[in-house]
């Protein structure tokens, strides 16, 4: 072996041994292609592929929508309570294994419920494996309910009112989905009730739409942070108003490399906006769709930027910070990324 693959080895074993918190990631994001065809077969649903080949031929997207379109039909597999435990045991076992300490998880009622999912049986399924995960893997977790913004205002509303009686199991409310056209705003009376009922509020925001939507995601929606955000340096007053008021941003590069945000991975701004002053993290998005869970993510931008291991720990504290622990579970956490880096 030469010295590079020696260091090269070396580099992944120190990602492995991060202490990392996952903040960006749908649920549904993680159903991989073997998953997909066993849930199809268990529930008598036709898709049109008929292989894990086939499936991971199809994921090559031209942008956000091509791969939404997939993304929809895929969670068709999704029926009841258990199809749900299984989805989401399955990404836990797998981010625990990269020592993912920590995760806040996504999940996307409307598309369920659209097609006669009953909301109790994907909270119930989805809670079920994170209680399971914090008793048998030791790892923590918070529930964000997406809304669908190419869904109006109104069905939003009546996805919050399904979601009250489950509070104690959903910490936030996010938005998602197909973002050109569909800005903040439409969405400022569903965000004002959320935070009105208690929720924890966050966005996607400024990963194909302009920077004016992170700046709508702060004002109209109030959020505390924003969901990738890399367009926000297509304006610096808006990037000096976010390192300012320390504004988290959950980044995902892998998922920014296959959707065409940046057009390899050495364009990607993630170096550039942490030596911003940035409050950046790195992601996994929706890993099975994108090529890698979130160790995966860490080492492209390593790879591809250079990063040292002063940064990749930087970016594990900030994982720990920007989540939605109490003060005293990020401070025991980021002690163990200090405790890595210092051993
Ligand atoms: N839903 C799942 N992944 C998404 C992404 N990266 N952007 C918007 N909506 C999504
Ligand atoms: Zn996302």
């Amino acid at each position: 072996m030469d010295k590079d693959e020696t260091h090269h080895m070396a580099d992944r074993a120190f990602i492995q041994s991060l202490p990392k918190a996952e903040l960006h990631l749908h649920i549904e994001g993680t159903l991989e292609p073997e998953l997909m065809l066993a849930l199809a077969e268990r529930n008598g649903v036709a898709l049109p592929y008929d292989s894990v080949e086939a499936l991971r031929a199809a994921y090559d997207f031209g942008n956000l929508q091509d791969f939404l379109d997939l993304y929809y039909q895929g969670m068709g597999v999704l029926q009841g309570e258990q199809d749900f435990y299984d989805l989401t045991w399955a990404y836990l076992e797998r981010a625990a294994a990269q020592n993912v300490r920590h995760a806040e998880i996504f999940f996307d009622p409307q598309g369920h419920t659209g097609r006669g999912v009953a909301f109790a049986s994907v909270v119930d399924g989805i809670h079920r494996a994170l209680s399971d995960a914090e008793a048998r893997l030791g790892m923590t977790s918070r529930l964000i309910l997406c809304f669908l913004r190419h869904l109006d205002e109104d069905s939003a509303l009546a996805t919050l009112a399904q979601a009250l009686p489950y509070k104690d199991r959903i910490a936030g409310i996010g938005l998602d989905s197909s973002e050109l056209g569909h800005p903040p705003e439409k969405f400022a009376r569903a965000f004002a009730r959320s935070r009105a009922e208690g929720f924890r509020v966050v966005a996607h925001a400024g990963e194909e739409g302009p920077a004016d939507y992170v700046r709508g995601a702060l004002d109209a929606l109030q959020v505390e942070r924003i969901d990738h955000g890399v367009r926000c340096l297509e304006d610096p007053d808006l990037v000096e108003r976010l390192v300012a008021a320390r504004v988290p941003l959950t980044v995902c590069p892998l998922s920014n490399l296959r959707l065409c945000v940046v057009e390899d991975m050495a364009g990607h701004p993630l170096r550039r906006m942490m030596e911003l002053g940035l409050f950046v993290t790195v992601n996994s998005d929706d890993p099975a769709y994108f090529g890698g869970y979130v160790n995966e993510n860490y080492a492209a931008v390593q790879d591809a930027l250079g990063l040292g291991r002063d940064d990749l720990a930087a970016l594990a504290r900030n994982s720990f910070e920007a989540s939605f622990l109490d003060a005293e579970a990020k401070r025991a956490l980021v002690a163990e990324v200090d405790a890595v880096v210092g051993g």
